[in-house]
């Protein structure tokens, strides 16, 4: 691959984005690429306060919520130690599980999602995907799955959100038709199958 690319996999929590992230990992690095995989929130000071908030430790406004999402996000992509710049100027394709739609899909949930556009902005500039895909699962099988595996459902885990979520996905995508690039993977499927479909999507987009 002579590209190095930044990825962003999307989903609606319980979607299976994690599982598939880390699958394009490694079958990338199987084939002798250089690959970072990161998320959002990170294991940042940010990020960790972040968690608190989703675990329901700490009780805030959502626009300060949006607000730390969006301060966790410059500080993923500009720290000096491993942020996402700094491991792309070393030659890195850097697959991140979830980036500024996550933001336009649950932060609109709550508020005007041109609001949350506009405050993302400085990110879209600073660094663009080259693909953002999302792995969309019915929200009630995501339910269930969060259901069945956790004893505690987080911040924005119920049916009703996850609803809302996945139809703020669909409008961001929507309106931001012509500025970015993203796939729709049907992730209701085995998980292999799925994980075919992104690495079509990923080596059509290498073949551009
Ligand atoms: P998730 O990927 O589900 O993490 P984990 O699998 O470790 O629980 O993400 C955590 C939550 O953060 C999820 O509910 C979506 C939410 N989130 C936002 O609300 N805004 C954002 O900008 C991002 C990146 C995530």
């Amino acid at each position: 691959m002579s590209k190095n690319l930044f990825i962003a996999i999307e989903g609606t929590d319980g979607s299976g984005k994690s599982t598939q992230a880390a699958m394009l990992a490694q079958r990338l690095t199987e084939e002798g690429h250089k690959v970072h995989l990161t998320f959002e929130p990170t294991n940042g000071h940010i990020g960790k306060l972040l968690r608190s908030i989703l675990k329901g430790e700490i009780s805030i406004d959502q626009k300060a919520i949006a607000g730390l999402f969006l301060a966790d996000r410059l500080d993923h992509l500009l720290n000096t130690q491993d942020g996402i710049l700094k491991k792309m100027e070393e030659g890195y394709t850097v697959i991140s599980d979830r980036y500024y739609f996550s933001s336009y899909a649950y932060h609109s949930v709550y508020m005007d999602m041109d609001w949350v556009i506009a405050c993302n902005e400085m990110c879209a500039q600073i660094l663009r995907p080259h693909l953002n895909i999302f792995v969309d699962v019915p929200p009630e099988v995501c339910m269930q799955r969060i259901n069945d595996n956790r004893e505690t459902p987080e911040l924005y885990e119920t049916s009703d959100i996850l609803r809302k979520v996945r139809a703020n996905y669909f409008t961001a995508f929507e309106k931001l038709t012509n500025r970015e690039e993203v796939r729709i993977i049907d992730g209701n499927k085995a998980i292999d199958a799925v994980s075919d479909n992104i690495w079509h999507s990923f080596s059509e987009l290498l073949s551009l």
